[in-house]
């Protein structure tokens, strides 16, 4: 079996979800992605907030963590869609621990619009072999189950290439 970490960021649920779907259908290890200081999910700002940091390409500050990216062999890569883009905390990871050489698979969830955002993302994932990518739409909130088991059959499907 490679050795498979789920890297993530979510601010409200979803992305969590389908990191979680991955790991468990794969066997990976998890890292999550979190800001030092965060926007806050409980305000309507937050939609303010994070688009300007996306805009501003703000790449906020990462507690600490205890994995080492460069161990594995493949790597799931993903978040929210944040204004048309991959959001912030994805961007420090792939400025600070820009993945080269690796496999790669990105996911996103959205509230329904993830193709400017998968693009640029995959834009970042050059000088990889990426495997594929996915997409799914609030799955904290819509079809859960459904969306949780394309996140198991998906990831299986990447790891087998
Ligand atoms: C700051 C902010 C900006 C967002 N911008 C978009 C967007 O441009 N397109 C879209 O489809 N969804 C957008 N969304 C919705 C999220 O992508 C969606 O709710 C996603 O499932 C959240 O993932 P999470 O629960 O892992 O944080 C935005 C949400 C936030 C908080």
């Amino acid at each position: 079996m490679p050795k498979t970490l789920v890297v993530y960021y979510s601010l409200e649920g979803s992305s969590k979800l389908v990191a979680e779907a991955i790991a468990g259908a794969t066997g990976a290890e998890m890292l999550r992605l979190e800001p030092i200081k965060d926007i806050d999910a409980s305000k309507s700002t937050k939609y303010l907030w994070g688009g300007k940091d996306v805009l501003m390409r703000k790449k906020p500050e990462l507690k600490a963590f205890d994995k080492n990216p460069e161990d594995y062999d493949v790597l799931f890569i993903g978040g929210p869609v944040w204004a048309w883009s991959f959001c912030p905390a994805l961007r420090t990871f792939l400025t600070l621990h820009k993945p080269a050489g690796k496999k790669v698979a990105a996911f996103l969830s959205c509230g329904g619009d993830p193709k400017k955002a998968m693009d640029r993302l995959r834009e970042q994932l050059e000088g990889n072999e990426i495997l594929g990518d996915a997409t799914f739409i609030e799955p904290v909130h819509k079809e859960t189950e459904k969306q949780v088991e394309k996140a198991k059959a998906w990831a299986k499907e990447m790891l087998a290439k």
